[in-house]
């Protein structure tokens, strides 16, 4: 039967600056199935990596709620929080937070140890081989070019096997070559591991991998049949 991995109801978010206040998000309110893939386009401002960030528990809402693998998100102690986010979230952010005194293979392999898991060397290899980054596993974030370094991201990203990937424009700095190799990952770890994604793009062709297409347009998201 399908799950619903992710629930969210009713999301309002707005920023205020000085006295003005910018409404980004209505009302926004999506659900994801387990296995599923969903992408959200949207202009530049519209809201994307303020509504990915909510999802996944990075910034919270004005009002609404979030429910992710069963769990209220507002109920969860601060542990608890940090628990499910190293367990069930894995997040590619649209610019990529590398450690900067840590390599390429090491920055990829801290989540595995925070999970206190050691035999990851081989995996994180064979995705680095996948996502022709075999030559640079020793080098440091600041040796790499801006797309090794958000391939690097999207490695680190998915070598717990998070139940839910979050990928705010992952190709954003990508050459098509490089962009259907990440693509394709995507779809093959969504595949085989079960994983839902969630992934928002500028790129039409991109969005073209959602099983279900959401446009965010005046903070309200609308599906695109
Ligand atoms: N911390 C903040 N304080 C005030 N305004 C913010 C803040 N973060 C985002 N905004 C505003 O909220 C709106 C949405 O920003 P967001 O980054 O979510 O857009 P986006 O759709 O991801 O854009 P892009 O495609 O350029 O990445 C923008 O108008 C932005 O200026
Ligand atoms: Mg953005």
């Amino acid at each position: 039967m399908d799950k619903v991995i992710l629930k969210a109801s009713k999301i309002c978010k707005s920023y205020k600056n000085g006295d003005k206040n910018l409404s980004v998000l209505k009302d926004f309110s999506l659900e994801i199935m387990q296995n599923e893939i969903i992408t959200i386009t949207g202009q530049s401002g519209s809201g994307k990596s303020t509504a990915l960030n909510i999802l996944g528990t990075l910034d919270l809402p004005d009002s609404g709620l979030l429910e992710i693998c069963g769990k209220e998100i507002k109920d969860l102690k601060e542990n608890e929080l940090s628990e499910l986010r190293n367990a069930n979230i894995g997040f590619v952010f649209q610019f990529h937070h590398l450690l900067s005194e840590f390599t390429a293979i090491e920055n990829v392999l801290i989540p595995t140890w925070i999970k206190g898991i050691i035999n990851k060397k081989n995996d994180a290899i064979q995705l680095f081989e996948k996502l022709n980054l075999a030559s640079k596993i020793n080098y440091f974030p600041n040796q790499l070019s801006g797309g090794e370094r958000s391939r690097v991201a999207l490695i680190r990203a998915i070598i717990n096997k998070p139940d839910i990937l979050f990928a705010d424009e992952p190709t954003g700095n990508l050459d098509i070559k490089n962009a259907i190799v990440l693509i394709d990952l995507l779809k093959q770890i969504n595949k085989d591991f079960n994983q839902s994604i969630i992934l928002t793009t500028h790129n039409p062709d991109v969005a073209l991998i959602g099983h279900r297409r959401f446009h965010l347009e005046n903070g309200i998201l609308h599906e695109q049949k």
